[in-house]
């Protein structure tokens, strides 16, 4: 996984937590590289999921909550480093559609060693959308908080309902409803 993900993770917890916390929090936590990440490396995700579980320790947020801020965190960040891939959408259902057609594809030029997940997207009707998501990688609340800041970012409103694949724990279903 991409050294930026870590970097911004750890951005996200100094500003939440503060520095010193952040650096005594990555020290108990037992990083294979003692949690020196840097933009142009790249990390196993269980290294990721590692500081997850140490911040949540720490603050008594859930793992779920934070990895769902930090979608949230990375959307701004995608927003702002990357704004090719939102200029002309007119909505978060076209964004997401977006995801898995052109955007990840388009990352995966600039990064050919990029860990990306699948996604396919059926509509039902205006307002409704399903997204199913399939990674080996455990990042289903984190791919929450993404689909969560795309409806923001447009104004959006509505629920995300995730549907479990029973036996096959690398697929989720996102039922997006928005409210008309
Ligand atoms: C809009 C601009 C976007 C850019 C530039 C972008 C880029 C990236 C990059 C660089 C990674 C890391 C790959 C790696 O570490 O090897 C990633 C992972 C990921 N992206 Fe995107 N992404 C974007 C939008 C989205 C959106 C809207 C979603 C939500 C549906 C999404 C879902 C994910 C997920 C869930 C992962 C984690 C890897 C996994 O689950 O297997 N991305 N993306």
């Amino acid at each position: 996984m991409k050294g930026v993900i870590f970097v911004e993770l750890v951005k996200m917890a100094e500003q939440a937590f503060g520095e010193d916390t952040v650096d005594m929090v990555i020290e108990k936590a037992d990083l294979e590289n003692g949690g020196a990440f840097t933009t142009v490396g790249n990390y196993p995700c269980s290294e990721l999921v590692k500081m997850v579980v140490a911040f949540s320790n720490h603050s008594g947020l859930s793992a779920e909550a934070l990895q769902i801020q930090f979608g949230h965190w990375m959307m701004d960040f995608f927003a702002e480093h990357y704004p090719e891939f939102f200029v002309d959408r007119t909505s978060a259902f076209s964004l997401l559609e977006a995801v898995d057609r052109e955007i990840h594809v388009e990352v995966k030029k600039l990064y050919p060693d990029a860990e990306l997940p699948r996604f396919e997207t059926e509509r039902h009707g205006e307002n409704r959308m399903e997204m199913v998501y399939s990674s080996p990688r455990p990042l289903d609340a984190f791919c929450q908080g993404l689909i969560e800041a795309c409806l923001k970012r447009f104004g959006e409103e509505g629920e995300i309902q995730r549907v479990a694949h029973p036996g096959n724990p690398n697929v989720m279903t996102f039922d997006i409803k928005l409210h008309a």
